[in-house]
């Protein structure tokens, strides 16, 4: 039985020489904790260049992120490949004030005319169209009737090339229906997942990430979400519904401990674990 947190990574800070200081909740940005402590950009970057080469016997050039926060995945995937695009579409001015001083320092000059940042709602916005969207961690969950996230889907498809490839995440689970919370030691702070509330007759969850420090200080309620818990089946026939063909779910592979190995392959069946993190290929 395989146990993998919703929120994926186990990426370390990296310790600035001996005398480091010691992060408090004071001294630390919630955005830098976020990104060490939840996201692997590399990896989601390797999985759009696995999931091009296995289907498309090429590698994907222009990406849209949804949902693109501080655009660390959309900066990772332009330093990737010197012609590799990404338009950033997010509606929140202020986490896009951070994701613009991250640009500036992430990014040279050329690069930085690679991206496009939007600040635009994914349910409305226009782009050029892309090989393939991208909604990672779970921020599609934020649509939590069929009708609202059966349009964003289609505006997704509408959005891509005429063989583009949609590729998102999901997570579920036996204990992704309860109410738990679970901490994990990231260098230099805590990182807490509060699966805080989930309605049985909704589906509806309310998760919270909170970062405690060593010396004793918190950043409670960090982040919250206030999502629909989908299941895969929903979600594929959705998917299908709107138009998507080939609606694939790549499963992670397990290590000799039981955990999660990053590795993740097309299953038609999965497994019954207490925790489980899935990627959802769509093709157009
Ligand atoms: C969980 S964060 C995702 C951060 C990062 N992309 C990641 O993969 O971890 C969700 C982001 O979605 C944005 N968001 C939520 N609903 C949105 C919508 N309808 N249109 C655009 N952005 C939205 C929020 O502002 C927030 O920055």
């Amino acid at each position: 039985m395989s146990r993998k947190n919703p929120k994926k990574k186990k990426k370390k800070i990296p310790a600035k020489g001996k005398n480091r200081l010691q992060l408090t909740a004071a001294t630390s940005d919630k955005h830098d904790l976020y990104e060490h402590s939840v996201q692997d950009t590399q990896a989601e970057c390797d999985f759009i260049d696995q999931v091009w080469k296995e289907r498309r016997k090429r590698l994907a050039q222009h990406v849209r992120e949804d949902f693109c926060g501080t655009a660390a995945t959309s900066c990772e995937w332009i330093k990737r490949r010197e012609d590799n695009t990404a338009i950033g579409v997010d509606f929140d001015p202020a986490v896009l004030k951070c994701a613009h001083e991250r640009i500036a320092k992430r990014l040279d000059e050329k690069q930085i005319k690679q991206l496009t940042i939007l600040q635009d709602d994914v349910l409305t916005v226009k782009t050029k169209k892309v090989e393939s969207v991208l909604a990672m961690n779970f921020s599609y969950y934020i649509f939590k009737t069929r009708a609202l996230l059966g349009k964003y889907f289609k505006r997704v498809r509408s959005s891509l090339v005429d063989d583009g490839i949609f590729i998102l995440d999901a997570y579920g689970g036996s204990d992704s229906f309860v109410e738990l919370e679970e901490d994990r030691k990231v260098k230099g702070f805590t990182y807490v997942w509060d699966q805080h509330f989930y309605d049985p007759i909704t589906g509806d969850v309310t998760n919270y990430i909170h970062f405690r420090f060593p010396d004793g200080s918190a950043m409670n309620k960090a982040f919250e979400y206030h999502w629909r818990l989908w299941t895969l089946p929903e979600l594929r026939e959705l998917l299908e519904e709107v138009g998507f063909n080939n609606v694939t779910i790549y499963w992670e592979g397990t290590d000799e401990d039981g955990d999660g190995d990053g590795e993740f392959t097309p299953k038609t069946v999965g497994e019954a674990c207490e925790g489980w993190i899935a990627y959802i290929v769509a093709e157009k």
